[in-house]
């Protein structure tokens, strides 16, 4: 019997239209544009502005990938929407969005795993196609970080930005499609990475409001650390277990988190720049969406059955590599 994979068959993206630039941020808080390319890569990030939510920015880029495929929002069955920052505490931003889309048939829930998010939710996506039970389903990775940042803390405030990413998931019957994967937690890290109120741990109260406890809060060259080799040393797990090497990968998608992290998981897998994604530069880290918008942003230079390495380290620790083989070739 021929195994039924998960293809990606389409990619939708979206980021919003204010820019915010280094420049900017010296205004904000003591820092530098120099420092902030030199130790991040980021130059600008983009903000979403006035009274819209994460669902706004993933209904955007899925309008984007409607518009690519034949596919219909009623013809959706499962939609999977991996962010830290979704509308309401409950109910789920995926059965807003549904609503937001009119995917009437779908049913949807929402997946946290911090920056590890979106290669949680593909997949479990992929699951559900490889299993039979779903032909269609959509993974969206969004976030507004904007309302989770304090525009005082330095540490912080110059690494995130906002932004949507979507990427269709169909079935494949010839080798195509999501591959390979190797997920991981450990929450003994989840003091160095987090928002310390507003959960059932630590509820919300005046106090907690006072003392900026709704923000990200994060201890960086901690996190530094555990990331550097966390993604790197996943990345080669994948790779060996499927014969890859730097020469037959085709790109390394990575969690867009800091230049340096990526430099560091993309020498170790012997790849060369060319064949990196990178887009932290204009848009910083946008959590979930990081991976779905670096697709987005090359989708052009991709080909059917390039090999695909998608790799991500975040906050719980959550981490994980993804093998993938490119399913189509962009028009
Ligand atoms: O996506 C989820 C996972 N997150 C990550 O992977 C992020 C991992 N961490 C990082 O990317 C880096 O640790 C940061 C970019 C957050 C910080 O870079 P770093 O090279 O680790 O800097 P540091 O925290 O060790 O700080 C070095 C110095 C400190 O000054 P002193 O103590 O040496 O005098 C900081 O106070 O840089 C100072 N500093 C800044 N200076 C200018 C910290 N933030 C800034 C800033 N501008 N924005």
């Amino acid at each position: 019997m021929t195994k039924l994979t998960a293809a990606i068959t389409a990619i939708g993206g979206y980021v919003p239209e204010y820019i915010l630039t280094n420049k900017e941020l010296e205004q904000m808080v003591n820092t530098s544009d120099e420092w902030i390319q030199e130790r991040t890569g980021i130059t600008e990030r983009r903000i979403l502005k006035g009274d819209r939510a994460s669902s706004d920015m993933a209904v955007e880029a899925l309008k984007d990938l409607f518009a690519k495929t034949q596919t219909r929002p009623e013809d959706i069955e499962l939609i999977i929407c991996a962010t830290v920052s979704p509308d309401y505490v409950h109910p789920a931003t995926a059965s807003i969005i549904a609503d937001k889309i009119g995917a009437k048939n779908a049913w949807g829930f929402d997946l946290s795993a911090a920056c590890s998010g979106f290669l949680f939710a593909l997949n479990t996506g992929s699951k559900f196609i490889e299993s039979g039970a779903h032909k269609k389903v959509l993974v969206i990775g969004v976030d507004k970080m904007s309302c989770r940042i304090d525009y005082e803390d330095r540490n912080t405030c110059i690494l995130f930005g906002d932004g949507a990413g979507a990427v269709l998931l169909e079935p494949n019957k010839e080798g195509y499609g999501i591959l390979d994967s190797e997920l991981k937690t450990d929450g003994s890290g989840r003091q160095f990475l987090l928002q310390k109120a507003g959960g059932s741990h630590y509820h919300t109260s005046i106090d907690t409001v006072m003392n900026k406890e709704h923000f990200v809060y994060q201890e960086g060259k901690t996190v530094f650390k555990f990331a550097v080799k966390g993604m790197a040393d996943i990345t080669d797990m994948v790779m060996k277990r499927n014969g890859l090497t730097g020469g037959s990968i085709a790109f390394l998608v990575p969690h867009q988190a800091n230049k340096r992290i990526i430099d560091a998981t993309a020498e170790r897998a012997g790849l060369p720049p060319e064949k990196v994604m990178l887009n932290i530069q204009k848009y910083g880290n946008t959590t979930c969406a990081t991976i779905p918008l670096c697709l987005w942003d090359y989708e052009k230079q991709l080909k059917k059955g390039d090999n695909l390495m998608f790799a991500a380290f975040g906050g719980g620790f959550s981490w994980g590599a993804i093998y993938v083989k490119w399913a189509y070739n962009s028009q």
